[in-house]
C-alpha cells in the first residue's frame, strides 16, 4: 500500500477542505493508495503525541462545501522557526527541521502533500532539500504567490468584501457618511482592489500606493460638492500614507508575523486631522472573510488542485508546487514557487481600469 500524508498550515482559507477531498478521491482511484492527514499542520508529526488519521471515503464526503480545515491548523508550527517559550515568558524561535525529518522518513509516507501559504512553501522546500518525497499546493486568501494565476479562497474572500462593501454604501448614503473599510491582504492589496472595483468604491487604499491624506480629503471636499453627500472607502490592512507611518500592527507572542489590522481607524483619524468635515465610521472586516463556504469558483480551483497533487505523486515529480497558469492547471518548483510574491503594480492594466472608473488611490 503507498501512503499520502495531507497537511493544511497557516491561516485557513476557503477551499481547504475542497483541496483535501480532491487528493482523497483521487488517490482512491488507485487501488493501492490511501490518504492521511496531519492535524494542526506540522504539530501533528511533531508533538510527542503524534496525531495522523487516515481520511476514509466517511470523513471526506461531502466536505468540499465547508469552511475551514477539517484538519485544524496553526501558525504557530513553523518548523524551522517553532516558538518555544521561555521560563521567563518570552518566546524563542528554534529550528526542529531535522526533528521534523527524522520524523517524516520513520513515517514513510510516499508523497506528503502540504496545502499552505507563502511560508507553508518555504518549509516545503527545506523537507524536500533534506529528503523529503513533498508537493506544494498554494492557499492563501491573500492571492499574494506570484507561480499561480490565483489561489483558491482569495475569491471567496473578495466575495464577502463586495457584499459587505454594498451593505456600507446604502447606510453610508442615507446618513451621508465616508465609510472606511478595512480588509485583509497583508502587504497586498488584491483584495481590496477587487473590492472597490466590484463595489464601485470612490477611494481605495492599497500597500503597494502609498496615499496622500491631503489628495484624500480635497477628493472628498469635490464629491460632496458635487451633491453626492457620501462616499465608500476600501482600505488594505496594509496600506500606509506617504508620510508618517502606521501603527496598528501588533505582534502575538508565538508568532513570527505581525499581527496587521486597525488601519481604518488610523486613516479616520488622520482625514479628520487634514480637516475632513464629514462624519466618519470604520468598519474592519477581519476573519469573516476568511470564514464559512466557499464560492463556486474556489471550490473547483481547490478541487482541481487536490487532483493535480496526487497525479505529480504518481509521477514522482516532487518538489514541486501545483498552479494555475494560463488557465491551465499545471505545476512549478518549489524554489520557483517561493522566489517572490505577488504584488499589485501601480502600472497594471486593473490599476489604470480602476482610475478610469473614478477610483482614486490617493496618489
Ligand atoms: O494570510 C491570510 C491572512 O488572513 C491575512 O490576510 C491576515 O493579515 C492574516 O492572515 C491574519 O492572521 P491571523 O489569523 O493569525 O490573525
Amino acid at each position: 500500500m503507498k501512503r499520502i500524508l495531507i497537511l493544511t498550515g497557516g491561516g485557513d482559507c476557503p477551499g481547504l477542505n475542497a483541496v483535501i477531498r480532491g487528493i482523497a478521491k483521487r488517490a482512491r482511484k488507485e487501488k493501492d493508495w490511501e490518504v492521511h492527514g496531519s492535524i494542526e499542520a506540522f504539530n501533528g508529526v511533531l508533538n510527542e503525541r503524534q496525531e495522523i488519521i487516515k481520511l476514509t471515503s466517511k470523513r471526506t464526503a461531502g466536505i468540499h462545501v465547508k469552511g475551514g480545515t477539517i484538519l485544524k491548523t496553526t501558525n504557530k508550527s513553523n518548523p524551522i522557526k517553532f516558538p518555544v517559550t521561555q521560563p521567563d515568558g518570552s518566546v524563542k524561535f528554534i529550528d526542529r527541521s531535522d526533528e521534523l525529518v527524522s520524523k517524516l522518513k520513520k513515517l514513510n509516507f510516499d508523497a506528503v502533500i502540504n496545502i499552505g501559504g507563502d511560508g507553508s512553501q518555504k518549509i516545503s522546500k527545506v523537507l524536500f532539500d533534506k529528503g523529503i518525497p513533498v508537493i506544494g499546493v498554494p492557499k492563501t486568501i491573500d492571492n499574494d504567490l506570484s507561480a499561480t494565476d490565483m489561489t483558491f479562497g482569495f475569491q471567496t474572500a473578495v466575495q464577502i468584501a463586495t457584499d459587505s462593501f454594498d451593505k456600507l454604501v446604502t447606510t453610508a448614503e442615507s446618513h451621508h457618511r465616508v465609510m472606511i473599510m478595512e480588509v485583509m491582504g497583508r502587504e497586498t492589496g488584491w483584495i481590496a482592489l477587487h473590492t472597490a472595483i466590484a463595489g464601485g468604491a470612490e477611494i481605495c487604499l492599497i500597500p503597494e500606493i502609498p496615499y496622500d491624506v491631503d489628495k484624500l480629503v480635497k477628493r472628498l471636499e469635490l464629491r460632496y460638492k458635487k451633491g453626492r453627500g457620501f462616499a465608500n472607502i476600501v482600505i488594505a490592512e496594509g496600506a500606509r500614507p506617504k508620510a508618517g507611518s502606521v501603527t496598528a500592527s501588533a505582534g502575538e507572542k508565538g508568532s513570527e508575523h505581525v499581527r496587521l489590522g486597525g488601519v481604518a481607524y488610523q486613516l479616520s483619524k488622520q482625514l479628520k486631522e487634514a480637516g475632513c468635515k464629514a462624519e466618519i465610521r470604520e468598519t474592519v472586516l477581519g476573519h469573516v472573510q476568511r470564514g464559512g463556504t466557499p464560492i463556486a469558483f474556489d471550490r473547483v480551483l481547490a478541487s482541481m488542485f487536490g487532483v493535480k497533487a496526487v497525479e505529480l505523486a504518481l509521477e514522482k515529480k516532487f518538489g514541486t508546487m501545483v498552479a494555475l497558469k494560463n488557465n491551465t492547471i499545471t505545476s512549478v518548483s518549489l524554489e520557483d514557487a517561493t522566489r517572490e510574491s505577488n504584488t499589485v503594480k501601480k502600472n497594471s492594466y486593473m490599476v489604470k481600469a480602476a482610475k478610469g472608473l473614478g477610483i482614486s488611490f490617493g496618489d
